[in-house]
């Protein structure tokens, strides 16, 4: 499951349009290591197995998704473009099948 002290025990280290990544020990993302996109609404793509439910239930289309070729879980992810339009309703975090959100409404 994504670590949802990640602000502490990851580092910020790059954007990706509006967004933050966050990698393990400042670690450049790769192919094989993408990291959590976003902060309030994150998404930890090393874990993300394009399910895809929380795009189909977030009743604010707070995600998009984008290619991730080579990634050993999958070629495509979710990422939360809109997250600033997030309403914190838990959806995403409740629906995804492997634990690959965290929402933080503070
Ligand atoms: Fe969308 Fe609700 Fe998840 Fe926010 S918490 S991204 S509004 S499903
Ligand atoms: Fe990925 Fe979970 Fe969404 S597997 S596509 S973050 S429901
Ligand atoms: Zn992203």
């Amino acid at each position: 499951a994504i670590d949802p002290e990640f602000e502490e025990t990851y580092t910020e280290t790059e954007r990706h349009e509006e967004h933050r990544i966050w990698t393990p020990d400042g670690e450049e993302p790769s192919e094989e290591m993408q990291g959590i996109h976003g902060t309030h609404v994150a998404v930890d793509f090393d874990i993300c197995i394009a399910d895809g439910a929380c795009l189909e239930d977030c009743p604010v289309d707070v995600f998009e998704w984008v290619d991730t070729p080579g990634h050993p879980e999958s070629e495509i992810k979710a990422d939360p473009t809109y997250e600033d339009q997030c309403i914190d309703c838990m959806l995403c975090v409740d629906v995804c099948p492997v634990d690959a959100i965290d929402v933080d409404p503070s």
